[in-house]
């Protein structure tokens, strides 16, 4: 994935800055075309010859340095570069870039990159916390920079919290992320609906199904690292959300239509992947209903129907994708779906595969527009996403 990419790493003056030696072999080691550029204050707390020793290539900290090859080498370096990663990204730096701050060889070359670029901010917990800090990451986050969330534990001046650097696998894995997930999603809003709902019929029972969220949970996560921003409307489940997503939580039909219809206006893109309950008790009671020896019925009520007030109030340029879950003529019901909600492509799944749709970490998708039907081969929940968005994305060019 990342052979032959040039990736510009960049190293500001934090004592997290000797990992950043470990990330440059393995980026090496991995087939990439590593340039290393230092601030001066990062030169106090690690040598460039080790990097130079690493990469093969001289490091630069010099906006003004005669003896290079050409006068504009910021320009140039950022010119072939693929990605850009600082880690160390201390406080000073972070704020530089997110107020286009130029001053010396690191931010006068990132500024001069319009690749991916990632961001590890390694400081003290209350710099790292300091709203200043905080509104400057959100700014840097609104250009579709990738900020990486530091790690807690003790820090190197023996306060104990926020604000370390993540390890040096794991900004590789990072960067392998972000190579293998192209930005093309910056600018768009995008809205999801995930999990199931729950019925109330009394204070201690309800009437749910066994989504798991995770379909829901993958296709938010996967818009939200290509660069959209996300809304996730949830109902109750045991996962963990994507870390830049903005979460609504739901409990019953009628919250998640709520939810989702007031919001629908504002977004692009409009996936329900959510289990909605069909029907709801028709009457709740406030007392939990006693058991008799005898049996019990229970009248249901038609819930509102999410999909088709979506395809209903469907603004131009918006794009309407649902999911069909069915046991039988999965095919032919999603096509009808297709048709009656309105909707411009429809993920059909089956509810009784081996490794498909609820709580799977799996599924299969086929993937139906009114010209199209692919079925995608079994894969991870977090790839059919990408498809899924793929497809979505290709129906909006
Ligand atoms: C020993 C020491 C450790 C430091 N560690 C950090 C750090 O982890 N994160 C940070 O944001 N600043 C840290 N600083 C402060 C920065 O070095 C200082 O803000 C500097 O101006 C940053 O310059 P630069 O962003 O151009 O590299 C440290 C300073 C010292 C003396």
């Amino acid at each position: 994935m990342l052979k032959g990419k040039s990736v510009l790493l960049g190293i500001s003056g934090g004592i997290a800055a000797y990992k950043s030696a470990y990330l440059c072999s393995m980026l090496v080691k991995a087939g990439c075309d590593v340039q290393v550029i230092m601030t001066e204050n990062a030169t106090n707390f690690v040598g460039p010859a080790t990097f130079e020793a690493l990469t093969g290539h001289r490091t630069l900290t010099d906006t003004f340095d005669r003896n290079h090859e050409f006068s504009t080498e910021h320009v140039s370096v950022a010119d072939k570069t693929d990605l850009v990663i600082i880690a160390p990204a201390t406080a000073n730096v972070l704020a530089k870039f997110a107020h286009g701050i130029a001053d010396d060889m690191l931010t006068t070359t990132v500024l001069a990159c319009d690749c991916l670029k990632i961001a590890a901010p390694a400081m003290n917990t209350r710099m790292y916390e300091n709203p200043v800090t905080s509104d400057n990451l959100k700014t840097l986050k609104a250009y579709g920079w990738d900020i990486l969330e530091p790690a807690s534990g003790r820090l190197a001046c023996g306060d104990v919290g926020k604000g370390r650097m993540p390890e040096p696998d794991v900004l590789f894995d990072a960067v392998v992320q972000a190579v293998s997930s192209p930005k093309d999603m910056t600018g768009l809003n995008v809205l999801v609906s995930a999990g199931p709902t729950r019925e109330a019929l009394d204070p201690v029972r309800f009437i749910t199904n066994h989504s798991s969220g995770k379909m829901g949970y993958a296709i938010a996560g996967a818009a939200a690292t290509r660069g959209a921003h996300v809304t996730l409307v949830s109902g109750p489940v045991a996962i963990t959300p994507p870390a830049d997503a903005d979460i609504v939580s739901v409990e019953s039909a009628q919250e998640m239509y709520n939810a989702v219809t007031d919001r629908a206006g504002k977004n692009d893109i409009i996936i329900m992947a959510a289990a909605v309950a069909d029907y709801t008790p028709l009457h709740y009671s406030d007392q939990k209903i006693k058991k008799s020896d005898s049996d019990y019925s229970l009248e249901l009520a038609r819930t509102k129907d999410i999909l088709k007030a979506l395809g209903e109030i469907k603004e131009k340029n918006q794009t309407l994708c649902g999911f069909a879950m069915e046991t039988e003529n999965v095919l032919e019901n999603a096509r009808k779906k297709l048709i009656s909600k309105k909707a411009d492509i429809i993920a059909a799944n089956t509810a009784n595969g081996e490794n498909t749709g609820f709580k799977t970490d799996t599924n299969i998708l086929t993937l139906i527009t009114k010209d199209n039907e692919t079925t995608l081969p079994l894969m991870t929940k977090e790839e059919c996403a990408h498809r899924l968005l793929d497809a979505i994305l290709e129906l909006r060019r």
